[in-house]
């Protein structure tokens, strides 16, 4: 094929265009910690803590290795263990079950809403029967803010008061949005939130947070942070992990939180373009009244009977990526199928696996580039 002819591929996450809109910044605020040397637990890890608070409006911010120590974290300082059983959406990435599975817990799958592809409540309910039946102690629910979307946390919240189930919010996509006028980091027991780059606020490798209200919970977090560490650095009081955020990574996530509402403001002007030119061929992504999303990632439904390869490959051809998250929902994976789902199965993300795709979605989305992204899956759609 002549190369000349190839169209211009397209990022799925250009991260390169931030870092180019940030490069004078970071080099300085990386150039600070190599001229003071604290790698481990420098000046910019605490800075980076209480902007976090700031921004989430979370009593105390304790700032990690990963999303999936921020998970882990929280639950190993609940005592969460064997005959527990903790309440996952299973359309979601294996980390939300993973972390429970770690401590020797159950997870117990549960469905999630067709719209929003968030926790269904009802679902949760028949959950929690389930484990009962099984012999488990209901202890806890994780629900997801999935792609970015906040879940519904009253629903969630008023069946886990019901139960006596704390609440882990797993933010790890969606930090940055808000429910019902407030931003995630304030609902439940503990949110959890992921660097990762790809994610909304990412940094540039792995790093995590925990935001919670209860300062001695916090107090646990820090010394499960550094192997269960006592008041005696040499005293060790509990288990804990190697699980600190290094000081590079909380000194640029510093200046990208700077700019983060700008970026948030940018994604959703690219999510409502995208309604624009797709809500008439495909299934877009609503959101759910009060709600509002970080759109983490841009996820359609094709319609029924579309050969989603097809598709994927149709836009590959024009230089256009996609991505599709969950091919198998944790319940349908190896790893995962011998842990109970709630009674009545989980239909619907069963089928969200079967026919969801995500477009390419970052801030810095440009309108052209957009609008040949949807001339090319009305195209793809239509041929
Ligand atoms: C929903 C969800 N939970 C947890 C995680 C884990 O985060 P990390 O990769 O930082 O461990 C991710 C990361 O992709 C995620 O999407």
């Amino acid at each position: 094929m002549n190369q000349h002819l190839r169209p211009e591929p397209v990022p799925f996450i250009d991260v390169a265009a931030q870092r180019r809109r940030l490069g004078k910044s970071i080099d300085e605020a990386v150039s600070r910690v190599l001229a003071h040397c604290q790698f481990i637990n420098g000046p910019e890890v605490t800075q980076l803590e209480a902007a976090l608070a700031k921004f989430s409006g979370a009593g105390h911010v304790v700032a990690c290795a990963s999303g999936t120590d921020a998970l882990l974290m929280v639950l190993m300082a609940k005592g969460v263990g064997r005959g527990d059983a903790v309440f996952c959406p299973s359309f979601t990435f294996c980390a939300t079950g993973e972390a429970v599975a770690l401590t020797g817990a159950t997870p117990v799958f549960v469905d999630v809403d067709e719209a929003t592809f968030n926790m269904d409540a009802s679902s949760l309910r028949r959950a929690i029967a389930t484990a009962r039946k099984a012999g488990l102690k209901p202890v806890a629910v994780i629900p997801v803010d999935l792609f970015g979307q906040s879940a519904d946390h009253d629903a969630i919240a008023a069946v886990a008061k019901g139960e006596g189930l704390f609440v882990l919010d797993d933010a790890a996509q969606g930090f940055g949005a808000s429910y019902k006028g407030r931003r995630l980091g304030a609902f439940g027991l503990a949110t959890a939130t992921s660097f990762f780059p790809a994610k909304p606020l990412g940094c540039y490798g792995d790093g995590g947070a925990i935001f919670t209200d209860d300062a001695e919970l916090a107090q646990t977090l820090r010394s499960i942070r550094v192997h269960g560490q006592g008041f005696d650095k040499y005293d060790n009081v509990r288990l804990g992990l190697t699980a600190r955020l290094d000081t590079m990574q909380a000194a640029i996530l510093i200046q990208k939180l700077k700019i983060f509402e700008d970026e948030i403001a940018a994604r959703n002007e690219v999510a409502e373009r995208y309604a624009r030119g797709l809500g008439n061929v495909v299934s877009v992504p609503r959101l759910a009244k009060g709600c509002t999303s970080v759109w983490a990632q841009y996820t359609i439904r094709l319609p029924k009977g579309t050969d989603r390869d097809g598709f994927a490959a149709a836009l590959k051809a024009q230089g256009i990526p996609t991505s599709i998250y969950y091919p198998k929902s944790m319940h349908q994976q190896t790893a995962y199928r011998d842990f109970p789902v709630a009674e009545g199965g989980l239909p619907v993300s069963e089928q969200l696996s079967e026919d969801v795709i995500s477009l390419p979605m970052h801030a810095y989305l440009d309108e052209a580039t957009q609008e040949r992204i949807i001339k090319a899956v009305r195209g793809a759609l239509s041929s």
